[in-house]
């Protein structure tokens, strides 16, 4: 049986009460289940009984051993990012409780993810964007037929989407299935490989952190891992919220600099900021990788070089890995959360009039 539970003062919720967030003191709330021993992974296994899985196939994504590192290769999932997974979760849940419409905040991916999801399960969806979201993330929101309403900065999206009532707030930011979902990439990890020590994170509102976590916690409170590898969280350049809190490792980034390559990381309002700060100490992160455009550019550049389209935010995370199996001489293992070609223009014209109908 699933509850909805708050991590900060131990509340238990119906899983189908329509919170997000704590009544008593307002943080997000995470799962809680009985833990079973994951049989390879698949969302199948974690959606909670009653609840009908709205699925497109995601993930059971490859791991690529190359040199040092361990690629999971999440870009390809079917809409090119890790969100299917938690989205896959999140929509099953609206559907469940009988919305028609839902709401979301994205720098991109989330809203894609939301918008191919509610598609499948007959939703309608608005997804708030900042306005210099990539052309290739915001045309793919609108072929699957969402609506795209674009704001000044990505924090403003995100403050208009929770205002807004017409339809149930997904906001994978502080949606508890969103995280349940993404915690299908631990277990999928375990059943590839029982030795992992490091992972490194990129990290935006934190979904991808948390749920790695949650699932290798639970793994280790069911005895098959005895510890919890170390997970070493990525910022871009100029976004970084855990400064502060975690000593920092600057990769061609300086003060004034603010990252423009890796727009999936460009959040400072960050729900699950307190989560992600105890969730570090939690996983023993040494400290935090802040990435500059000039290093993730190179490491972008290397990425083509060995076959892998990901997206600049998911180079981010590659140069960290660089840093990181360097200076801890380690493999690493790296999440490629993105997909790059949804940043490869194509010669559209003819392809619009049925994507978009006439213009
Ligand atoms: C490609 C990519 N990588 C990483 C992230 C960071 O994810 P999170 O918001 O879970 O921290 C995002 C979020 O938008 C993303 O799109
Ligand atoms: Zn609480």
């Amino acid at each position: 049986m699933h509850v909805l539970r708050c991590p900060r003062c131990g509340i238990e919720l119906d899983l189908l009460a329509k919170q997000h967030t704590c009544p008593r003191c307002g943080e997000p709330l995470l799962l809680k289940a009985e833990l079973r021993v994951p049989e390879g992974g698949g969302l199948e296994s974690l959606v909670p009984d009653g609840l009908k899985l709205v699925t497109l196939g995601e993930g059971r994504t490859p791991t690529v051993e190359l040199g040092n590192y361990l690629f999971k290769l999440e870009f390809l999932n079917p809409t090119g990012s890790f969100k299917d997974r938690g989205a896959s979760l999140s929509i099953s849940r609206a559907l469940k409780l009988g919305f028609r419409m839902v709401i979301e905040d994205s720098s991109g991916n989330a809203g894609i993810s939301t918008a191919a999801y509610s598609a499948r399960a007959g939703l309608k969806a608005r997804v708030y964007v900042p306005k210099d979201a990539p052309q290739g993330k915001l045309r793919l929101i609108r072929a699957f037929g969402a609506e795209v309403v674009t704001s000044e900065t990505r924090d403003e999206a995100h403050k208009r989407a929770v205002s807004d009532t017409s339809g149930f707030y997904v906001g994978h930011v502080v949606d508890p299935f969103f995280i349940e979902g993404i915690k299908d990439i631990s277990l999928e990890l375990y059943s590839v490989r029982r030795d992992l020590e490091v992972v490194v994170v990129p990290v935006a509102s934190g979904t991808l952190f948390l749920g790695l976590l949650k699932g290798f916690e639970e793994l280790r409170e069911l005895g098959l891992i005895d510890e919890v590898p170390t997970l070493i969280p990525v910022e871009a350049c100029g976004y970084s919220k855990l400064r502060g809190y975690l000593r920092s490792v600057y990769l061609e980034c300086a003060e004034s600099d603010k990252s423009l390559l890796a727009d999936a990381l460009r959040l400072t309002i960050v729900p699950r900021l307190r989560q992600i700060v105890e969730g570090a100490l939690r996983a023993k992160a040494p400290y935090v990788a802040v990435v500059g455009d000039r290093a993730i550019g190179e490491a972008l550049k290397e990425l083509y070089s060995l076959g892998l389209p990901v997206e600049p935010s998911s180079a981010a995370t590659y140069a960290a890995a660089k840093y990181v199996a360097k200076d801890l001489s380690t493999r690493v293992v790296v999440p490629l959360t993105g997909s790059g070609l949804k940043y490869v223009p194509v010669p559209s014209e003819p392809l619009d009039r049925y994507l978009f109908g006439a213009q």
